[in-house]
C-alpha cells in the first residue's frame, strides 16, 4: 500500500507513524508513507493556500488550486481520495478494515475553516471524522486513520498478535479486563477464574465482564446492534 498525505503540517501527520509497529511495517515495505506540504503546488509568490469565505464570514478556506495541482501530480487509477474533515462520516474499525486492502490512499488534510466545497465535488471519494470534536487541522487525524489501518495489513503486527481479539473485532462489544503478573500486587488479586485453568469458564467471565464494561462505557453499542 501506498499513502500520500497532503496537509500544511508533513511533520505532524509523520511523526506519529515514525514509531513502534508502524515505523516496523514501513521498513518490512508493507506501507510507504509520504506526506507532502500543500505549499509545494500553490503558484503565487507568497505560496497561498488559503484565502477568505465568499459571502463573508469569519475563517479562511484552503483554495482549490494547489489541491487539484496536487491531487493531479499523485492521483492513480487506482487511488481513494479522502478528505479529513469534522463534517466527514465518522471512522470506525470496519471501515479500517475494508481501507487496509487498498493499494493507494491519498489523505488530504483540511485546515481553518476547511476547504472549497469543489475540491469535495470533484476530487474527493470519501469524507472521514474521527470523533465529534474539531482539532486545529487534519493532519492529526490522517496519522489517526493511517496508523489504524496499516496496523490490519498482514504481517504489520507479526505473528505473536492478532486483531482478531480485540474492541471493535466484534463492533457492539468492547474487550473484557485483562491481567498479567504478579497474582497478587498490594494485596490485590487477579480474579479466581483464571487461576482455574477452566478456559470455558474464563471465557464466560470475559464475556460477562465485556457486556459489563461496555453497557457502562459504550451503551451506544448495545443499542446499535
Ligand atoms: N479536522 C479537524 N477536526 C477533525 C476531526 N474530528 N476529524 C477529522 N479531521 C478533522
Amino acid at each position: 500500500m501506498r499513502i500520500d498525505i497532503l496537509t500544511l503540517f508533513p511533520e505532524i501527520a509523520l511523526s506519529p507513524l515514525n514509531e513502534s509497529i508502524i515505523k516496523r511495517a514501513q521498513q518490512a515495505g508493507l506501507v510507504e508513507i509520504h506526506a507532502h506540504n500543500l505549499r509545494d503546488w500553490a503558484t503565487d509568490k507568497h505560496r497561498k493556500t488559503d484565502d477568505y469565505l465568499c459571502g463573508g464570514g469569519q475563517g479562511m478556506l484552503l483554495k482549490p488550486e494547489p489541491i487539484f495541482a496536487a491531487i493531479a501530480e499523485l492521483k492513480r487509477d487506482d487511488t481513494i481520495v479522502i478528505l479529513l474533515t469534522p463534517q466527514g462520516k465518522v471512522f470506525k474499525q470496519a471501515l479500517a478494515r475494508d481501507l487496509s486492502t487498498e493499494a493507494h490512499l491519498i489523505m488530504l488534510c483540511g485546515h481553518y475553516e476547511g476547504v472549497d466545497q469543489r475540491v469535495i465535488d470533484e476530487l474527493v471519494d470519501l469524507e472521514l471524522s474521527i470523533g465529534d470534536y474539531v482539532l486545529t487541522n487534519g493532519a492529526l487525524a490522517a496519522a489517526v486513520v493511517s496508523d489504524a489501518l496499516i496496523r490490519l495489513i498482514p504481517g504489520a503486527l507479526g505473528d505473536a498478535r492478532s486483531p482478531e481479539d480485540e474492541s471493535f473485532s466484534d463492533p457492539t462489544l468492547l474487550e473484557a479486563p485483562a491481567y498479567t503478573k504478579p497474582i497478587d500486587f498490594r494485596g490485590l488479586k487477579v480474579p479466581e477464574v483464571f487461576l482455574s485453568g477452566h478456559h470455558a469458564k474464563i471465557e464466560a467471565w470475559k464475556k460477562e465482564q465485556a457486556i459489563r464494561r461496555t453497557k457502562e462505557n459504550r451503551p451506544d453499542l448495545l443499542s446499535d446492534s
